[in-house]
């Protein structure tokens, strides 16, 4: 999975109705909703530079973590059975409308990741077999992952053109310790999403709205195997989690994008009351979660304990409420701009406030495991 990566600003246009279009003996292509900072990115990289990493530092780990990529342990996991049957028509609008929305979100991360890795593996092939390799398994895990949600995105008569999206979203460039920092976050929040909602479900089984659900223990591990792999490699190159740069760096792609999670999740609350799920204390937990767990690696983490960093994610909130507001309330343009200004530069001001507070060094929050 790869999220987005960037301060928050306003929440993609809801998508299409899913009743409108196709049916599911003949999906149709889904339009992409409208790219906003919320919406998942893809990436591309130096891939010269990574080429040229020697890994030497922390090979045998990276082979023992390639070695079980090769296992392939869910190679026979993703096969559709008959609890598929008929379980999107017995879903009312509403939550068809935000189950759809989050099927698509969750499609477009799955296949941003795909196309990153796949590349990566073909363009350092001859001179990093090894990374080669590894981008390549995992490229096949995601693969799968977008296939299946692709899949269950045509129960309800609605598709995602991959190629279409291949062809026409815009890549954003990261330096590789860059890719490292974002992708590993990525993988690593996946896990806890998923197997968050996975255990909830478990304990309320009546709140399962879908059966793709059953599939999230087997899945979660894919993501979690994939972040091991992104903390083995920046062991490999140190550089990249020592020093006050890479300090300064986790500090930013944590807050990104913990902030980024937090604000389209409870602007999309809908899709978590269907599941039982509170969305504000299920991000909550994520983000803890994922904040301990990046102390394994990361050089800092965030003061996530502190009321002042959840006061602050929830101003972005309303200002993320306001700047919605503002788009459904139409008319022109320029002047729909003028009245976004000030929520902009107050979510700027609050991710600057965020940013400038003190973290936590990782020795001190996780020594045991570093
Ligand atoms: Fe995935
Ligand atoms: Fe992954």
């Amino acid at each position: 999975m790869v999220p987005p990566v960037s301060a928050p600003t306003a929440v993609g246009s809801p998508a299409a109705s899913p009743q409108a279009i196709g049916t599911p003996e003949a999906p149709a292509f889904k339009e992409p909703v409208k790219d906003t900072i919320l919406t998942p990115r893809f990436y591309t990289t130096d891939f010269d530079a990574m080429a040229a990493m020697d890994l030497r530092p922390n090979e045998e780990e990276l082979e023992a973590i390639c070695e079980e990529f090769r296992k392939d342990y869910n190679r026979h996991h993703f096969v559709r059975d008959h609890a598929f049957d008929g379980a999107a028509e017995t879903m009312d609008l509403e939550t068809r409308r935000v189950f759809v929305e989050f099927l698509e979100q969750s499609c477009t991360s799955e296949f941003s990741g795909f196309l990153l890795y796949k590349e990566l593996s073909r363009r350092i092939k001859q001179k990093n077999p090894l990374l080669a390799e590894c981008f390549a398994h995992m490229a096949r895990d995601e693969a799968r992952h977008a296939g299946f949600l692709n899949k269950s995105m045509a129960d309800f008569g609605l598709q995602l053109d991959l190629g279409f999206l291949t062809a026409h979203k815009a890549y954003t460039k990261f330096s590789p310790e860059h890719i490292f920092y974002a992708t590993y976050l990525s993988e690593k929040i996946g896990y806890w999403r998923y197997i968050t909602i996975y255990r909830h479900l478990e304990k309320h089984p009546e709140s399962k709205i879908f059966p793709i659900f059953n599939f999230f223990e087997n899945w979660c591990q894919d993501e979690n195997r994939h972040g091991d792999f992104f903390d083995a490699l920046m062991k490999a190159v140190p550089s990249t989690v020592t020093g006050w740069r890479s300090r300064l760096w986790c500090r930013f792609f944590l807050l990104a994008v913990f902030a980024t999670m937090y604000v389209r999740d409870v602007a999309r609350k809908e899709f978590y009351e269907a599941l039982g799920l509170d969305a504000r204390t299920y991000d909550q937990l994520v983000i803890r979660k994922t904040n301990e767990t990046s102390a394994r690696v990361f050089p800092v983490v965030l003061d996530v304990e502190s009321p002042a960093f959840w006061n602050g994610l929830e101003t972005m909130v309303r200002n993320n409420e306001a700047l919605s507001a503002v788009d459904a309330s139409g008319g022109p343009a320029p002047l729909r701009t003028l009245r976004k200004l000030p929520h902009w530069i107050g979510n700027g001001v609050q991710m600057l406030r965020l940013f400038l507070r003190p973290a936590i060094s990782s020795d001190r929050f996780q020594p045991a495991v570093r």
